[in-house]
């Protein structure tokens, strides 16, 4: 696996991907950010070496190397998940192939399910938390000591400094950023009622099929990392009504843009730190 990744990043170096700072990973539906960067390059998935190929025909799968006020991105817009048949290792592969490249920070988004009431369709929310339902780990299997350690801290899984700066960004653009813990399920079905109430009762304020596999890579790296939810569809066990695909991509594309602009707010903020600091 580690030649792998090393031959994968490899080849990504030799084509002019150097130095990115940010590893940005866009949910369903959330294309926004990349309208707001210069755009160095773009991968198809397919002509990554070593890279799973995106089957889900709404995810788009690619690999965009671009730059934000002189700061180098890496945005993968689609990712892999559980339901498509991939393993663990293999959703993960491109976060620690990011790694590699260098990334300090890894930010993400994704589309979930409203447990909590107080959740509302297009609601963002920073997740603080996460319960992994997906029935298994990435790192299982010998360990990679290169990339970290073989029982690794999940005391604080998402980057309290980041989740500040993300809370502070959201102030600045008077964006409302509510706070939960996510759930993770494999997918691809809905939950049922009786899910939805197991759910709320285990503590998850949203559920989705993503996310959790690359901030446990993330952590196993000491990759700081943070993720925010767009709230697709309001999971009330009592009052359930059958939920469509299409509808969820829709309500995500209409909370596109805030996200879009809080994750840039905060990657332009952290920008001049570092600069203030040299
Ligand atoms: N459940 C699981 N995943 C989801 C949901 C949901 O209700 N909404 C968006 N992704």
């Amino acid at each position: 696996m580690m030649n792998q990744l090393k031959e994968t990043a490899a080849f990504l170096e030799a084509k002019g991907v150097n130095d990115p700072v940010f590893g940005i990973i866009l949910g369903t539906g959330l294309g926004d950010v990349l309208n707001h960067i210069s755009i160095i390059k773009t991968f198809d998935y397919s002509e990554i070496p070593h890279f799973p190929v995106s089957t889900v025909e709404f995810h788009k799968g690619k690999l965009v190397y671009g730059e934000l006020n002189g700061i180098k991105l890496l945005v993968m817009q689609g990712r892999f998940h559980l339901y498509e048949g991939y393993s663990m290792q293999q959703i993960t592969y491109p976060v620690r192939v990011m790694k590699l490249l260098g990334i300090q920070f890894l930010l993400m988004s994704n589309a979930a399910g409203g447990i909590n009431k107080t959740f509302k369709k297009g609601d963002l929310v920073l997740i603080d938390d996460h319960i992994n339902l997906q029935n298994g780990s990435p790192l299982t299997g010998p360990n990679i000591d290169e990339l970290g350690p073989r029982f690794p801290d999940m005391s604080y899984p998402y980057s309290r400094e980041l989740n500040q700066l993300l809370i502070k960004a959201a102030s600045e653009l008077n964006t409302t950023l509510k706070e939960g813990v996510y759930a993770s399920v494999t997918g691809p079905n809905l939950e049922t009622r009786a899910e939805y109430r197991y759910l709320h009762r285990i503590g998850a304020d949203m559920v989705g099929m993503s996310t959790v596999p690359e901030v446990i890579v993330a952590n196993h790296m000491s990759l700081p990392c943070a993720a925010v939810s767009v709230i697709t569809d309001e999971c009330d066990p009592d009052n359930l009504k059958p939920i469509d695909i299409t509808e969820i991509i829709e309500v995500a594309g209409k909370a596109d843009k805030k996200l879009a602009h809080l994750f840039l707010n905060m990657i332009a903020d952290i920008t001049r730190r570092s600069m203030n600091a040299i």
